[in-house]
């Protein structure tokens, strides 16, 4: 690693691969031997064209996604994907069945962070059905009000027939994660699950895509993702999305379906192959390069091992800090991130001295969520053991004075 960067563990944009990008500076010179830079090239040409071919190619791979499935780019984020899984799939409902009320058409909200809650309330501005929370992680906490733990599998209740399903993969401000382990407690209860039927099932997967397998992927209608952890620099969209759900809104509309803009329609994405107007040529350039790195070192599996192998390092030192009284872990054990670590630095003035020792060691991106606080350590793919490792000596030191 050249000498002038830091270890960043920030929450999102974060770390990227250096090998990444010096071949991304090259091809902001000259993308592909066309003698112009990714920057500066259409997005319709056959040279881009080919490359957002192969981008979706080495996902479809890497994650084993079926032909079930389409896998479509936009923009706009998570946050715009709050607005367009909940258009999207009313207006499926709506085609399925024209004559319920709104209030009969239940979306099923699981709730395990801020940023699902964040999307239950979206979901509750846009109307056109009712929110049904399919299970609140806070009253099962610690403290009966804050995010640290999966809820177990009996506290849930979903509707017999949803316009959706929502949870979030991993929740990066709370640090709490879903095992995909399913024996665990702490995995999404895939079995309560309406049976017999295309589930409307969607995962918000930004803070952990490509970190390791999904499970039960095919029975998903949607998976979306901000590129801006894992994957690539912000500004791209991933949605891997079953094809049932790509469904004519304006017909949905005609049967009183609240209507969509044309560039949040799934359809108007999947029609297009995802250029229906000008598509965020670099973050997807450099996403594609990220993900052809990925192929290289042994794709989802490789990370998952990686990603793995930083966490338990970071959590032993933790358990080591709360045996002597000096940091606390937020998360009950067994809803703990691989992602976001987050936890206290206890005493008076011992969080900011954390703080400072680490920035001046180049450990930087490690101040919690302002709306929780302590500290947040994001081990996104891109971290190395290495760089886990010099911050692990540096809480060994820090615990040991
Ligand atoms: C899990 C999750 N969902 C959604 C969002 C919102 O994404 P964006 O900022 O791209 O709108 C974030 C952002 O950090 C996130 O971590």
């Amino acid at each position: 690693m050249s000498d002038s960067r830091s270890s960043n563990f920030g929450a999102g944009p974060s770390a990227l691969p250096e090998p990444v990008l010096q071949e991304a500076v090259r091809g902001l010179l000259n993308f592909n031997g066309t003698g112009m830079g990714i920057a500066e090239i259409s997005h319709r040409s056959k040279e881009f064209t080919a490359f957002l071919a192969e981008v979706e190619r080495q996902i479809r791979t890497q994650l084993d996604v079926p032909p079930t499935h389409s896998i479509l780019f936009t923009q706009g984020g998570g946050s715009a994907q709050f607005s367009a899984v909940v258009l999207n799939l009313l207006a499926r409902h709506r085609l399925l069945h024209p004559d319920l009320t709104d209030d009969e058409r239940a979306m099923d909200y699981v709730i395990t962070g801020s940023w699902s809650k964040k999307a239950a309330e979206e979901a509750r501005r846009l109307g056109g059905g009712k929110v049904n929370v399919a299970v609140d992680a806070r009253p099962h906490s610690k403290d009966g009000r804050s995010f640290d733990n999966i809820p177990a599998h009996d506290a849930y209740t979903f509707s017999p027939d949803p316009a959706l399903i929502y949870y979030c993969e991993n929740e990066t401000v709370d640090g709490v994660e879903f095992s995909n382990d399913e024996a665990s407690p702490a995995s999404f209860p895939f079995h309560l699950l309406p049976k017999d039927t295309l589930l409307p099932l969607v995962g918000d997967h930004s803070s952990s895509f490509m970190s390791r397998p999904i499970p039960h992927l095919a029975d998903h209608a949607v998976i979306y993702a901000g590129a801006q952890k894992n994957i690539g620099p912000a500004g791209l969209t991933i949605l891997i999305v079953r094809k049932d759900c790509i469904v004519d809104v304006d017909a949905a509309t005609k049967l009183g379906a609240v209507p969509v803009p044309l560039t949040m329609a799934y359809k108007t994405l999947a029609d297009s192959s995802s250029v229906y107007n000008t598509p965020p040529v670099l973050s997807i350039y450099i996403s594609g390069l990220v993900l052809l790195r990925s192929q290289e070192l042994g794709g989802v599996k490789y990370y998952e091992e990686l990603n793995k192998r930083k966490a338990d390092k970071l959590y032993s030192v933790i358990k080591a800090g709360e045996e002597k009284g000096l940091l606390r872990a937020k998360v009950k054990e067994g809803s703990r991130s691989l992602m976001n670590v987050v936890f206290d630095v206890l005493g008076e003035g011992a969080e900011a001295r954390f703080l400072s020792g680490a920035e001046a060691l180049g450990i930087k991106g490690i101040k919690g969520h302002r709306s929780v606080g302590g500290i947040r350590v994001s081990l996104y793919n891109a971290v190395t053991d290495e760089q886990t490792d010099g911050l692990v000596a540096y809480m060994n030191t820090f615990l040991a004075q």
